[in-house]
């Protein structure tokens, strides 16, 4: 499939929201954009495959999926990372911002599902993505942006500028 231009795709968010500071820096055969809906054809739900086990709900309710989280505006921002040679996903994430009563009505930003294709590993992707999430959750005013991960994950992470700091609690559903 040839490389889809931003302009012929409908995107999750506007890519302005972007900042070139960070997709300046990719490859130039790599592409840093929000996430379109046409995108389950262009491998996303392979890529997360990376990070945990993911059933495919076919293409009308991953459809449906992208529809539900561009109805809550200003909330979701996910992004990928397209390959042009191919015009398939190599790397994925997003930030989800959650709106609060205290803080004087302040916001934080949640960092969530990031994962990079294993061919594509090593090369900074990972980190251009936790630079483009923590600089749209920053623009969205949040006060703090957090996210959890394994021990395994915790030197990438600091990598990226973050730090460990509490504990994370989980009711097994
Ligand atoms: N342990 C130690 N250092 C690491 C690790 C690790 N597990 N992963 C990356 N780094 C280092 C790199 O060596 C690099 O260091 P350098 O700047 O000194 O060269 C730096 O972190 C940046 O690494 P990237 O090349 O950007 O990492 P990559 O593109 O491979 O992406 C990622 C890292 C996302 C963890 C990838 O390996 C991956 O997809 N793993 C499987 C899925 C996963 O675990 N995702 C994260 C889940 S947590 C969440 O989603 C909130």
């Amino acid at each position: 499939m040839p490389f889809t231009p931003d302009a012929q795709l409908d995107l999750a968010f506007s890519a302005e929201l972007i900042p070139s500071e960070v997709t300046k820096q990719l490859p130039a055969e790599l592409h840093l954009r929000p996430l379109a809906s046409t995108d389950y054809r262009r491998g996303h739900l392979d890529v997360l495959s990376v990070l945990t086990v993911v059933t495919d709900p076919g293409e009308d309710a991953w459809r449906a999926q992208f529809d539900a989280l561009r109805a809550a505006p200003r909330t979701y921002y996910p992004i990928v990372i397209v390959d042009r040679p191919s015009d398939r996903i190599v790397g994925v994430g997003c930030v989800f911002i959650e709106r609060k009563f205290l803080r004087g009505l302040g916001c934080v930003g949640h960092i969530e599902d990031i994962a990079v294709d294993k061919s594509q590993q090593g090369k900074k992707l990972g980190l251009r993505i936790i630079h483009a999430l923590t600089a749209i959750s920053e623009n969205s005013g949040c006060y703090k942006t957090i996210l959890n991960c394994s021990d395994s994950n915790i030197p990438f992470y600091e990598k990226c500028g973050f730090q460990k700091k509490e504990n994370e609690m989980c009711w097994q559903a």
